[in-house]
């Protein structure tokens, strides 16, 4: 039997009670396939590598270490809530690396979109090898593979790996739990393990973070304002009943500056540019009829709060023509 098919006859995971059954399962096979030895995860903090995460915690315990990586690209609170839930709350083996420095060093003065890429993928992989070298004692590699991933990857779909994938020689035998569920299952389970809501529907993100949004050469300080002015979006699409109902949203701030004025005196910043689409399989995409009153409160709060921007434009281009990202 090929345990890369999902079986015909196997039920789609939709309630709480259909999760616990499949959580009971998992744990008792993890426990088989583990023993007493040790399990080494790239926790990036996303929906499926946190689901994994929490279900060898219940399986195995310590016997799991977690490493997350901080590349300096993730959105305003993000490692943090990593650290809070993983580290605190669910009493995790984890090692939290900050490599922004790493990252943004090798990063500096690169504008080639896919140069840069390449240069998080590759650096990505690097720390974690580098991390997973002081460890003894590893036995098996966890990740947070879906079924879709298995799908795309016989169809020769997936062009990009993502930061996150690993390299293909691994030494260690691989788990993988959540290989045969779909992305709505693997939330259904991740809500039945405890996990926060805000973790497990969160929005798509990319594996290269922000760094594709900071378009051209990524600057610290243009990363930080593209970062604070994201968050804020964020919290007012929450706060107006739309992070649950728009698809993808994000702010994506390019490399130059136009003139403004600040209390009285010219002031040059930089446009940060909304995105706001809905999708089913970001193939193609439409655009969400954000309600003027709230863009007219997000475009005050961000020129207000964020420094550097003093502009803020909402990008009313579908899929086709333009991409999703900026980048
Ligand atoms: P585009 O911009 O191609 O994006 O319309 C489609 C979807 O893919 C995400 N995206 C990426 N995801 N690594 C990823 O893991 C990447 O390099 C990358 N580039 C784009 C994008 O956020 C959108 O959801």
């Amino acid at each position: 039997m090929d345990t890369n098919v999902r079986p015909e006859n196997m039920t789609r995971i939709t309630t709480p009670e259909l999760a616990k059954a499949f959580i009971d399962e998992q744990v008792e096979a993890l426990r088989a396939q583990i023993g007493d030895k040790k399990v080494l995860l790239a926790l990036s903090g996303g929906v499926d590598s946190s689901v994994v995460a929490a279900l060898l915690i219940k399986a195995v315990g310590k016997q799991l270490v977690c490493v997350h990586v901080n590349h300096g690209l993730m959105r305003k609170g993000e490692s943090e809530q990593v650290i809070k839930v993983f580290g605190e709350s669910l009493g995790a083996n984890l090692i939290y690396i900050d490599a922004t420095d790493r990252f943004l060093d090798l990063l500096a003065g690169v504008s080639e979109p896919e140069t840069k890429r390449k240069i998080i993928g590759g650096e990505f992989i690097k720390v974690f090898d580098e991390e997973s070298a002081k460890l003894e004692g590893i036995s098996f590699l966890a990740q947070g593979t879906i079924y879709p991933d298995i799908l795309e990857s016989k169809d020769g779909v997936k062009a990009h790996h993502n930061v996150g994938g690993l390299p293909e020689d691994v030494k260690f035998e691989l788990v993988e739990p959540v290989k045969l569920l779909f992305k709505d299952e693997v939330r259904v389970v991740g809500e039945a393990l405890g996990l926060p809501h805000n973790m497990v529907y969160r929005q798509p993100f990319p594996g290269p973070g922000l760094g594709v949004r900071c378009l051209g050469a990524i600057t610290r300080d243009r990363l930080n304002a593209l970062r604070e002015a994201d968050a804020i979006l964020r919290e007012e699409f929450d706060k107006n009943g739309l992070a649950g109902k728009v698809w993808q949203y994000f702010i994506s701030v390019p490399d130059f500056k136009s003139v403004g004025v600040k209390d009285g005196v010219r002031y040059e910043g930089w446009p940060a540019i909304i995105r706001a689409v809905n999708t089913v399989d970001a193939m193609s995409a439409t655009i969400e009829e954000i309600p003027y009153e709230l863009l007219h409160k997000i475009t005050d709060r961000i020129t207000h709060e964020v420094p550097g921007i003093n502009r803020v434009v909402y990008d009313l281009t579908p899929k086709p023509i333009g991409t999703i990202e900026w980048e």
